[in-house]
């Protein structure tokens, strides 16, 4: 069996593609999917996990049901962007299986513990408020995961680094700045894959990528392509966010980091979930806060699409 993987998902057009592609993947084992509010409703997130999984073959990987509002603040999903559904609203039918009783954020606590230290790969592409609240009520959590792969934030470290959700904050991060705060801060091994390197258009799906996922004679790849139909009518392409950040647990040597301190602005009025990188190479060692994360600020482009693509296409 491959690496241990938890999925914290939003679902969301992008995590349902991200779900594909980690079921799509022997190299890792998924423990579980935890679903969290952010692009749609925590009721939504969770039939939407149900049914992908379902359609992918994989309805044994238990659904953990989380979190329903931020930390801090009101929820606002974007069905405007994932569809009324949260997938496009490509007609996928009625889960045949049910979600666990037992809550995402108890069962993040078990089988952290449960398994031993640096066995278990978090990759949460949605809001942070689940991982959160499991590292509130148990601190311990961020040490004995082997790291925390997110997708979340706008580093500044290039024009696309900015925000999606407001000109300063990407939605992740956006949806529950508090909760991103508490991660950041909590120690943990932190891979943060933001809109510097997701919304780079040489890692867009468009033209004849998008049109022969459409061909591919897969499943896989006739779903995406009809989800994705939303984002290139909308767009005239689609960015994979959470697919580029999973990638990172299977394709580690296509991507490039570097450490930084990072927080996040939680009560601007302007600039509320901002994520702030401070990037000032020049700071004499001893003014500066030790790292806290590894940002991402560089990848094979031309590698990771293909990666991608044939991993979707692969059933
Ligand atoms: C993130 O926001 C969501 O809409 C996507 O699913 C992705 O996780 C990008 O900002
Ligand atoms: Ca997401």
């Amino acid at each position: 069996m491959g690496r241990k993987v938890i999925l914290d998902v939003d679902p969301g057009i992008d995590d349902a593609i991200a779900i594909i592609l980690a079921c799509n993947s022997p190299e890792i084992e998924i423990l579980g999917v935890t679903t969290v509010a952010g692009n749609v409703s925590i009721e939504k997130a969770t039939r939407n996990a149900l049914r992908i999984l379902e359609y992918v073959g994989c309805s044994h990987i238990p659904v953990y049901p989380g979190i329903s509002k931020p930390i801090y603040g009101e929820l606002h999903t974007i069905e405007s962007i994932h569809g009324e559904n949260g997938l496009g609203d490509v007609g996928l039918p009625d889960p045949n299986t049910s979600p666990r009783e037992r809550h995402a954020v108890d069962f993040l606590r078990e089988i952290v513990a449960s398994e031993k230290p640096g066995e278990i790969t978090l990759v949460a592409t949605g809001p942070l408020t689940n991982v959160a609240t499991a590292l509130l009520l148990d601190p311990s959590i961020a040490r004995r995961l082997s790291s925390i792969i997110s997708m979340g934030g706008a580093f500044g470290t290039n024009l696309y680094g900015c925000g999606n959700q407001t000109p300063r904050a990407e939605f992740n991060v956006a949806t529950d700045p508090v909760a991103a705060k508490l991660v950041y801060q909590s120690g943990a091994e932190l891979y943060l894959f933001g809109l510097d390197v997701t919304m780079r258009p040489d890692v867009s799906i468009k033209g004849d990528l998008y049109r022969r996922l459409g061909s591919s004679g897969s499943r896989c790849g006739e779903l995406v392509y009809r989800m994705l139909h939303r984002f290139i009518d909308m767009f005239g392409s689609a960015t994979i966010h959470d697919p580029i950040a999973l990638s990172y647990v299977l394709r580690p040597h296509l991507f490039d980091f570097r450490e930084a301190y990072v927080d996040v602005e939680i009560c601007g009025d302007v600039t509320r979930g901002e994520t702030v990188a401070d990037l000032r190479d020049w700071l004499p060692p001893n003014l500066k806060k030790p790292p806290n994360a590894k940002i991402c600020i560089d990848l094979k482009a031309k590698e990771l699409l293909d990666f991608i693509f044939s991993r979707i296409i692969l059933k």
